[in-house]
Protein backbone atom coordinates (compact mmCIF):
# COMPACT_ATOMS: atom_id res chain seq x y z
CA UNK A 1 0.00 0.00 0.00
CA UNK A 2 2.34 2.30 0.83
CA UNK A 3 5.20 0.83 -1.15
CA UNK A 4 8.83 1.27 0.29
CA UNK A 5 7.20 3.09 3.11
CA UNK A 6 7.05 -0.29 5.00
CA UNK A 7 6.44 1.70 8.39
CA UNK A 8 3.68 2.64 7.64
CA UNK A 9 0.21 0.40 7.85
CA UNK A 10 -3.12 0.96 8.27
CA UNK A 11 -4.76 -0.76 11.20
CA UNK A 12 -8.30 -0.06 12.31
CA UNK A 13 -9.18 2.20 9.27
CA UNK A 14 -6.06 4.32 10.90
CA UNK A 15 -2.58 4.94 10.00
CA UNK A 16 0.09 3.63 11.96
CA UNK A 17 3.50 4.60 11.93
CA UNK A 18 5.47 0.98 13.26
CA UNK A 19 3.66 0.17 16.11
CA UNK A 20 1.73 3.19 16.61
CA UNK A 21 -1.37 5.36 15.91
CA UNK A 22 -0.88 8.11 14.28
CA UNK A 23 -4.45 10.12 15.04
CA UNK A 24 -3.49 9.07 18.76
CA UNK A 25 0.04 10.75 18.27
CA UNK A 26 -1.91 13.73 17.04
CA UNK A 27 -4.40 13.85 20.31
CA UNK A 28 -1.51 13.04 22.55
CA UNK A 29 0.83 15.73 21.08
CA UNK A 30 -1.32 18.09 19.22
CA UNK A 31 -0.74 19.60 15.63
CA UNK A 32 0.82 20.48 13.45
CA UNK A 33 3.53 17.03 14.36
CA UNK A 34 6.53 15.77 12.46
CA UNK A 35 6.30 12.03 13.53
CA UNK A 36 9.62 10.04 12.55
CA UNK A 37 10.32 6.26 12.39
CA UNK A 38 13.64 5.57 13.82
CA UNK A 39 13.19 2.03 12.46
CA UNK A 40 13.14 3.93 8.70
CA UNK A 41 15.72 5.91 9.14
CA UNK A 42 17.99 3.12 10.45
CA UNK A 43 16.77 1.29 7.24
CA UNK A 44 17.81 4.01 4.78
CA UNK A 45 21.18 4.48 6.25
CA UNK A 46 22.36 0.85 6.07
CA UNK A 47 20.71 0.57 2.49
CA UNK A 48 24.11 3.16 1.78
CA UNK A 49 25.85 1.48 3.74
CA UNK A 50 25.20 -2.07 1.81
CA UNK A 51 25.15 -0.27 -1.68
CA UNK A 52 28.60 1.66 -1.21
CA UNK A 53 30.78 -0.46 2.03
CA UNK A 54 34.14 1.12 1.19
CA UNK A 55 32.55 5.07 0.95
CA UNK A 56 31.89 7.59 3.80
CA UNK A 57 28.70 8.75 4.05
CA UNK A 58 28.37 12.26 5.02
CA UNK A 59 24.72 13.05 5.79
CA UNK A 60 23.70 16.38 4.69
CA UNK A 61 22.37 18.18 7.72
CA UNK A 62 20.44 20.59 6.22
CA UNK A 63 17.60 18.32 5.32
CA UNK A 64 17.26 17.51 9.56
CA UNK A 65 18.95 19.23 12.08
CA UNK A 66 17.04 17.61 15.05
CA UNK A 67 19.55 16.28 17.43
CA UNK A 68 18.27 12.63 18.13
CA UNK A 69 18.53 12.34 14.51
CA UNK A 70 21.97 13.15 14.20
CA UNK A 71 22.86 11.14 16.95
CA UNK A 72 21.18 7.81 14.93
CA UNK A 73 23.50 9.24 12.04
CA UNK A 74 26.28 8.62 14.12
CA UNK A 75 25.40 5.90 15.59
CA UNK A 76 25.24 4.35 12.17
CA UNK A 77 28.29 5.76 11.15
CA UNK A 78 27.91 8.29 9.11
CA UNK A 79 29.36 11.54 8.61
CA UNK A 80 27.88 15.23 8.18
CA UNK A 81 27.74 17.72 5.65
CA UNK A 82 27.40 21.08 7.20
CA UNK A 83 26.33 23.79 5.84
CA UNK A 84 26.78 26.96 8.43
CA UNK A 85 28.85 27.15 11.71
CA UNK A 86 25.25 26.25 13.16
CA UNK A 87 24.92 22.93 11.42
CA UNK A 88 28.72 22.53 12.64
CA UNK A 89 27.79 22.79 15.98
CA UNK A 90 24.89 20.74 15.36
CA UNK A 91 26.59 17.49 14.26
CA UNK A 92 29.69 17.88 16.55
CA UNK A 93 26.85 18.01 19.58
CA UNK A 94 25.39 14.79 17.99
CA UNK A 95 28.64 13.39 18.14
CA UNK A 96 29.41 12.74 14.94
CA UNK A 97 33.62 12.84 14.62
CA UNK A 98 35.43 15.89 12.79
CA UNK A 99 37.50 13.14 10.41
CA UNK A 100 33.64 13.01 8.88
CA UNK A 101 32.46 16.50 8.80
CA UNK A 102 33.07 18.60 5.62
CA UNK A 103 32.48 22.22 6.28
CA UNK A 104 30.93 23.21 3.04
CA UNK A 105 29.44 26.82 1.87
CA UNK A 106 29.70 29.22 -1.16
CA UNK A 107 29.59 32.39 1.20
CA UNK A 108 31.05 31.80 4.17
CA UNK A 109 32.12 34.33 7.13
CA UNK A 110 35.57 34.89 8.61
CA UNK A 111 34.37 33.40 12.30
CA UNK A 112 32.59 30.19 10.10
CA UNK A 113 36.21 29.24 8.64
CA UNK A 114 37.42 30.20 12.16
CA UNK A 115 34.84 28.19 13.72
CA UNK A 116 35.54 25.12 11.37
CA UNK A 117 39.84 25.58 11.36
CA UNK A 118 38.78 25.21 15.56
CA UNK A 119 36.74 21.66 14.85
CA UNK A 120 39.70 20.82 13.03
CA UNK A 121 37.43 19.72 10.20
CA UNK A 122 38.03 19.69 6.55
CA UNK A 123 36.53 22.58 4.47
CA UNK A 124 35.60 22.50 0.76
CA UNK A 125 36.37 26.08 -0.63
CA UNK A 126 34.08 27.76 -2.88
CA UNK A 127 36.08 30.27 -4.52
CA UNK A 128 39.86 31.18 -5.32
CA UNK A 129 39.21 34.16 -2.73
CA UNK A 130 38.06 31.54 0.12
CA UNK A 131 41.37 30.22 -0.26
CA UNK A 132 43.01 32.58 0.04
CA UNK A 133 41.10 34.37 3.37
CA UNK A 134 41.17 30.60 4.63
CA UNK A 135 44.92 30.26 4.30
CA UNK A 136 45.45 33.26 5.88
CA UNK A 137 43.26 32.81 8.49
CA UNK A 138 44.94 29.42 9.08
CA UNK A 139 48.25 30.69 9.06
CA UNK A 140 47.71 33.38 11.67
CA UNK A 141 46.68 29.96 13.90
CA UNK A 142 49.76 27.83 12.81
CA UNK A 143 47.16 25.58 11.27
CA UNK A 144 46.59 23.52 8.19
CA UNK A 145 43.49 23.36 6.55
CA UNK A 146 42.39 20.81 4.82
CA UNK A 147 40.65 21.51 2.02
CA UNK A 148 38.65 19.91 -0.71
CA UNK A 149 37.53 22.28 -3.96
CA UNK A 150 33.70 22.98 -4.92
CA UNK A 151 33.74 21.89 -8.49
CA UNK A 152 30.92 23.36 -10.79
CA UNK A 153 30.80 20.62 -12.75
CA UNK A 154 28.30 22.02 -15.38
CA UNK A 155 25.65 19.22 -15.10
CA UNK A 156 22.06 19.91 -16.36
CA UNK A 157 19.46 17.69 -14.18
CA UNK A 158 15.30 17.06 -14.56
CA UNK A 159 14.16 18.65 -11.14
CA UNK A 160 13.18 21.94 -9.75
CA UNK A 161 15.29 24.89 -11.58
CA UNK A 162 15.58 26.48 -7.50
CA UNK A 163 17.54 22.91 -6.74
CA UNK A 164 19.76 22.20 -9.46
CA UNK A 165 22.91 23.15 -8.29
CA UNK A 166 25.69 21.69 -10.58
CA UNK A 167 24.51 24.34 -13.71
CA UNK A 168 27.04 26.69 -15.38
CA UNK A 169 25.07 29.32 -14.20
CA UNK A 170 24.63 28.33 -10.51
CA UNK A 171 26.15 29.91 -7.54
CA UNK A 172 28.16 26.77 -6.18
CA UNK A 173 31.62 26.24 -7.21
CA UNK A 174 34.65 26.56 -8.84
CA UNK A 175 34.24 26.50 -13.14
CA UNK A 176 35.84 23.13 -14.36
CA UNK A 177 38.09 24.54 -16.55
CA UNK A 178 40.11 26.44 -13.62
CA UNK A 179 39.95 24.02 -11.27
CA UNK A 180 43.24 22.42 -11.63
CA UNK A 181 45.03 25.78 -11.97
CA UNK A 182 43.62 26.46 -8.67
CA UNK A 183 44.57 23.13 -6.97
CA UNK A 184 48.25 23.89 -8.19
CA UNK A 185 47.70 26.92 -6.57
CA UNK A 186 46.77 26.02 -3.16
CA UNK A 187 49.63 23.63 -3.31
CA UNK A 188 51.84 26.51 -3.04
CA UNK A 189 49.99 28.62 -0.38
CA UNK A 190 50.62 27.91 3.52
CA UNK A 191 48.24 27.53 5.70
CA UNK A 192 46.19 25.14 3.59
CA UNK A 193 46.46 21.06 2.33
CA UNK A 194 44.47 20.28 -0.92
CA UNK A 195 43.12 16.94 -0.61
CA UNK A 196 40.45 16.37 -2.76
CA UNK A 197 37.48 17.25 -5.23
CA UNK A 198 33.41 18.10 -4.22
CA UNK A 199 30.39 18.50 -6.72
CA UNK A 200 26.80 18.37 -6.10
CA UNK A 201 24.60 18.46 -8.56
CA UNK A 202 21.58 19.22 -7.34
CA UNK A 203 18.30 17.64 -5.10
CA UNK A 204 15.48 15.27 -5.73
CA UNK A 205 17.26 13.59 -8.93
CA UNK A 206 15.14 10.83 -10.21
CA UNK A 207 17.48 9.76 -12.83
CA UNK A 208 21.25 7.92 -12.40
CA UNK A 209 22.63 9.55 -15.98
CA UNK A 210 23.84 13.17 -14.37
CA UNK A 211 25.28 11.43 -11.62
CA UNK A 212 27.24 9.35 -14.16
CA UNK A 213 28.14 11.94 -15.94
CA UNK A 214 29.52 14.49 -12.99
CA UNK A 215 31.42 11.08 -11.64
CA UNK A 216 33.14 11.26 -15.56
CA UNK A 217 33.51 14.57 -15.21
CA UNK A 218 35.48 14.60 -11.69
CA UNK A 219 37.53 11.90 -12.87
CA UNK A 220 38.57 13.66 -15.50
CA UNK A 221 39.14 16.69 -13.30
CA UNK A 222 41.11 14.57 -11.44
CA UNK A 223 43.33 12.83 -14.35
CA UNK A 224 43.92 17.14 -15.01
CA UNK A 225 45.11 17.61 -11.56
CA UNK A 226 47.37 14.82 -11.32
CA UNK A 227 49.19 15.16 -14.35
CA UNK A 228 49.46 18.81 -12.46
CA UNK A 229 51.75 16.46 -9.80
CA UNK A 230 48.81 16.67 -7.16
CA UNK A 231 46.96 14.45 -5.25
CA UNK A 232 43.83 13.61 -5.06
CA UNK A 233 42.81 11.37 -1.63
CA UNK A 234 39.09 12.46 -1.23
CA UNK A 235 36.26 12.50 -4.12
CA UNK A 236 33.01 13.92 -2.50
CA UNK A 237 30.05 13.55 -5.08
CA UNK A 238 27.50 15.59 -3.15
CA UNK A 239 23.86 14.16 -2.66
CA UNK A 240 20.91 14.64 -4.42
CA UNK A 241 19.10 10.84 -5.12
CA UNK A 242 15.26 11.86 -5.24
CA UNK A 243 13.07 9.73 -3.46
CA UNK A 244 9.34 8.27 -4.66
CA UNK A 245 7.08 11.43 -3.73
CA UNK A 246 4.31 10.93 -5.79
CA UNK A 247 2.72 7.33 -6.15
CA UNK A 248 3.57 7.19 -9.94
CA UNK A 249 6.93 8.89 -10.13
CA UNK A 250 9.10 5.79 -8.77
CA UNK A 251 12.87 6.65 -7.67
CA UNK A 252 16.13 4.93 -7.67
CA UNK A 253 18.29 3.33 -4.81
CA UNK A 254 21.18 3.83 -3.57
CA UNK A 255 22.16 0.60 -5.48
CA UNK A 256 20.86 1.69 -8.63
CA UNK A 257 23.44 4.92 -7.90
CA UNK A 258 26.45 2.76 -6.86
CA UNK A 259 25.80 0.29 -10.14
CA UNK A 260 25.77 3.73 -12.50
CA UNK A 261 28.77 5.48 -10.55
CA UNK A 262 31.36 2.81 -9.09
CA UNK A 263 32.09 1.23 -12.45
CA UNK A 264 33.37 4.77 -13.94
CA UNK A 265 35.05 5.90 -10.98
CA UNK A 266 36.80 2.43 -10.78
CA UNK A 267 37.88 2.28 -14.19
CA UNK A 268 39.21 5.96 -13.91
CA UNK A 269 40.45 5.67 -11.03
CA UNK A 270 42.80 2.28 -12.03
CA UNK A 271 43.87 4.46 -15.66
CA UNK A 272 45.06 7.38 -13.33
CA UNK A 273 46.58 5.18 -10.70
CA UNK A 274 44.89 6.51 -8.09
CA UNK A 275 42.51 5.42 -4.92
CA UNK A 276 40.62 8.37 -3.80
CA UNK A 277 38.35 7.91 -0.63
CA UNK A 278 34.48 8.30 -1.84
CA UNK A 279 32.39 10.21 -0.02
CA UNK A 280 28.72 10.83 -0.56
CA UNK A 281 26.39 13.41 0.99
CA UNK A 282 22.68 11.88 0.86
CA UNK A 283 19.99 14.00 2.79
CA UNK A 284 16.50 13.17 1.59
CA UNK A 285 17.17 9.98 0.39
CA UNK A 286 18.09 9.28 4.30
CA UNK A 287 15.28 11.03 6.04
CA UNK A 288 12.63 11.94 3.34
CA UNK A 289 10.64 9.00 3.95
CA UNK A 290 10.94 8.31 7.29
CA UNK A 291 8.72 11.14 8.50
CA UNK A 292 5.12 12.65 7.45
CA UNK A 293 3.52 15.14 8.86
CA UNK A 294 0.18 15.58 11.04
CA UNK A 295 -2.43 18.41 10.52
CA UNK A 296 -5.60 19.01 11.71
CA UNK A 297 -8.54 20.02 9.89
CA UNK A 298 -10.08 23.32 10.87
CA UNK A 299 -12.16 24.18 8.05
CA UNK A 300 -14.14 22.72 4.86
CA UNK A 301 -15.17 25.30 2.83
CA UNK A 302 -17.04 24.58 -0.25
CA UNK A 303 -16.03 27.59 -2.99
CA UNK A 304 -14.19 27.63 -5.98
CA UNK A 305 -12.83 24.34 -5.26
CA UNK A 306 -13.75 22.44 -1.76
CA UNK A 307 -10.73 24.06 0.15
CA UNK A 308 -9.92 22.00 3.46
CA UNK A 309 -8.01 24.59 5.84
CA UNK A 310 -5.41 22.69 7.81
CA UNK A 311 -3.08 24.15 11.30
CA UNK A 312 0.08 23.14 8.75
CA UNK A 313 0.99 25.82 6.12
CA UNK A 314 3.90 26.86 4.51
CA UNK A 315 5.17 27.77 7.66
CA UNK A 316 5.49 24.38 8.51
CA UNK A 317 6.54 21.92 5.30
CA UNK A 318 7.80 25.21 2.88
CA UNK A 319 8.30 22.83 0.21
CA UNK A 320 4.79 22.65 -1.58
CA UNK A 321 5.64 26.86 -1.64
CA UNK A 322 8.27 26.72 -2.61
CA UNK A 323 9.15 24.30 -5.44
CA UNK A 324 5.60 23.19 -6.20
CA UNK A 325 6.45 19.73 -4.90
CA UNK A 326 3.97 16.75 -4.33
CA UNK A 327 3.38 15.22 -0.80
CA UNK A 328 0.93 13.13 -0.51
CA UNK A 329 -1.59 12.70 1.65
CA UNK A 330 -3.41 9.99 3.99
CA UNK A 331 -5.93 11.08 6.22
CA UNK A 332 -5.10 9.24 9.36
CA UNK A 333 -8.42 8.47 10.89
CA UNK A 334 -10.01 7.13 7.18
CA UNK A 335 -6.93 5.73 6.25
CA UNK A 336 -8.58 3.18 3.94
CA UNK A 337 -12.09 4.72 3.44
CA UNK A 338 -13.03 5.32 -0.46
CA UNK A 339 -12.12 8.58 -1.93
CA UNK A 340 -15.38 10.41 -2.30
CA UNK A 341 -14.21 13.93 -3.69
CA UNK A 342 -11.69 16.12 -4.78
CA UNK A 343 -9.89 19.26 -1.90
CA UNK A 344 -7.58 21.34 -2.08
CA UNK A 345 -5.42 21.40 1.14
CA UNK A 346 -4.51 24.86 2.47
CA UNK A 347 -2.32 25.90 5.19
CA UNK A 348 -3.42 29.23 7.74
CA UNK A 349 -1.42 31.43 6.48
CA UNK A 350 -1.85 34.69 4.81
CA UNK A 351 -1.11 34.49 1.72
CA UNK A 352 -2.54 33.16 -1.26
CA UNK A 353 0.15 30.44 -2.34
CA UNK A 354 0.00 28.65 1.02
CA UNK A 355 -1.49 25.21 -0.64
CA UNK A 356 -0.04 22.28 0.35
CA UNK A 357 -1.75 19.93 -2.02
CA UNK A 358 -4.39 20.76 -5.07
CA UNK A 359 -7.09 18.63 -6.17
CA UNK A 360 -6.41 15.48 -4.01
CA UNK A 361 -9.12 12.61 -3.95
CA UNK A 362 -9.62 11.86 -0.73
CA UNK A 363 -12.55 10.29 1.53
CA UNK A 364 -15.27 12.96 2.84
CA UNK A 365 -12.98 15.66 5.09
CA UNK A 366 -14.40 16.78 8.52
CA UNK A 367 -13.40 19.55 10.61
CA UNK A 368 -11.29 17.82 13.51
CA UNK A 369 -9.61 14.85 10.46
CA UNK A 370 -6.14 14.43 10.74
CA UNK A 371 -4.12 14.34 7.60
CA UNK A 372 -1.03 12.42 7.25
CA UNK A 373 1.51 14.30 4.91
CA UNK A 374 4.24 12.08 3.72
CA UNK A 375 7.60 12.45 3.28
CA UNK A 376 7.96 14.80 5.06
CA UNK A 377 11.58 14.03 6.83
CA UNK A 378 13.73 16.19 5.01
CA UNK A 379 13.95 19.87 4.23
CA UNK A 380 10.55 20.08 6.36
CA UNK A 381 11.13 20.86 9.90
CA UNK A 382 14.66 22.37 8.59
CA UNK A 383 13.24 25.06 6.79
CA UNK A 384 10.14 25.74 9.35
CA UNK A 385 9.72 29.16 10.20
CA UNK A 386 7.90 32.03 12.85
CA UNK A 387 5.85 33.86 9.83
CA UNK A 388 2.54 34.89 10.81
CA UNK A 389 3.26 34.38 14.55
CA UNK A 390 3.04 30.70 14.33
CA UNK A 391 5.55 28.71 16.68
CA UNK A 392 7.29 25.97 15.47
CA UNK A 393 5.68 22.66 15.78
CA UNK A 394 6.88 19.65 17.77
CA UNK A 395 8.95 16.53 16.94
CA UNK A 396 8.52 13.13 18.05
CA UNK A 397 10.26 9.55 16.90
CA UNK A 398 8.79 6.07 17.20
CA UNK A 399 10.36 3.29 17.89
CA UNK A 400 8.09 -0.09 17.23
CA UNK A 401 5.33 0.67 19.92
CA UNK A 402 6.73 3.71 21.84
CA UNK A 403 7.20 7.60 21.09
CA UNK A 404 9.44 9.97 22.37
CA UNK A 405 9.60 13.38 21.87
CA UNK A 406 12.26 14.68 20.25
CA UNK A 407 11.73 18.58 19.97
CA UNK A 408 8.84 20.25 21.97
CA UNK A 409 6.49 22.81 21.07
CA UNK A 410 7.24 26.25 20.59
CA UNK A 411 5.19 28.49 22.89
CA UNK A 412 4.68 32.43 21.83
CA UNK A 413 7.56 32.86 24.20
CA UNK A 414 10.10 31.21 21.29
CA UNK A 415 8.31 34.34 18.88
CA UNK A 416 9.42 36.85 21.44
CA UNK A 417 12.85 34.96 22.41
CA UNK A 418 15.29 37.48 20.69
CA UNK A 419 13.21 40.18 20.59
CA UNK A 420 14.13 43.83 22.59
CA UNK A 421 12.06 46.79 23.18
CA UNK A 422 14.38 49.78 23.36
CA UNK A 423 13.00 51.88 26.89
CA UNK A 424 11.95 55.34 25.17
CA UNK A 425 9.24 52.89 23.27
CA UNK A 426 7.71 51.51 26.29
N1 LIG B 1 25.50 18.29 -0.42
C1 LIG B 1 25.37 19.58 -0.76
C2 LIG B 1 26.57 20.38 -0.96
C3 LIG B 1 24.10 20.15 -0.90
O1 LIG B 1 23.99 21.42 -1.24
C4 LIG B 1 22.95 19.34 -0.67
C5 LIG B 1 21.60 19.93 -0.79
C6 LIG B 1 23.13 18.01 -0.31
C7 LIG B 1 24.43 17.50 -0.20
C8 LIG B 1 21.99 17.08 -0.02
O2 LIG B 1 21.19 16.87 -1.13
P1 LIG B 1 19.99 15.79 -1.07
O3 LIG B 1 20.62 14.41 -0.96
O4 LIG B 1 19.17 16.09 0.10
O5 LIG B 1 19.29 15.98 -2.33
N2 LIG B 1 15.18 22.57 0.15
C9 LIG B 1 15.18 21.81 -1.08
C10 LIG B 1 16.46 21.02 -1.28
C11 LIG B 1 17.73 21.87 -1.23
C12 LIG B 1 18.97 21.05 -1.37
C13 LIG B 1 20.18 21.87 -1.12
N3 LIG B 1 21.40 21.13 -1.13
C14 LIG B 1 13.95 20.91 -1.10
O6 LIG B 1 13.18 20.92 -0.14
O7 LIG B 1 13.74 20.19 -2.08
Amino acid sequence: MFGRKEHLGIRGGHLFVEGVDATALAEQYDTPLYVTSEAKLRKNIRGYHRAFPHAEKYFAVKANGNLSILRIMAQEGMGADVFSAGELALASLAGIPKERILFNGNSKRDDELEMALDAGVRISVDSPEELDVLSSLAKSRGQKAKVLFRVNPDVSVKTHPKIATGLKTSKFGIPAASVASVFRRAIETEGVEPVGLHCHIGSQILEISPFVEAASKMMDLAAEVVACGCKIEVLDLGGGLGVQYHPESPAPVPADLAAGILPVIEKRAREIGISPQLILEPGRSIVAESTILLTRVNVVKEAHVSFVGVDAGFNVLARPMLYDSYHHIVVANKADAPATGKYTVVGPICETGDVLARDRALPEIQRGDILAVLDAGAYGFSMASHYNGQPRPAEVLVSEDETEPIRTREGFSALLACQRIPARLL
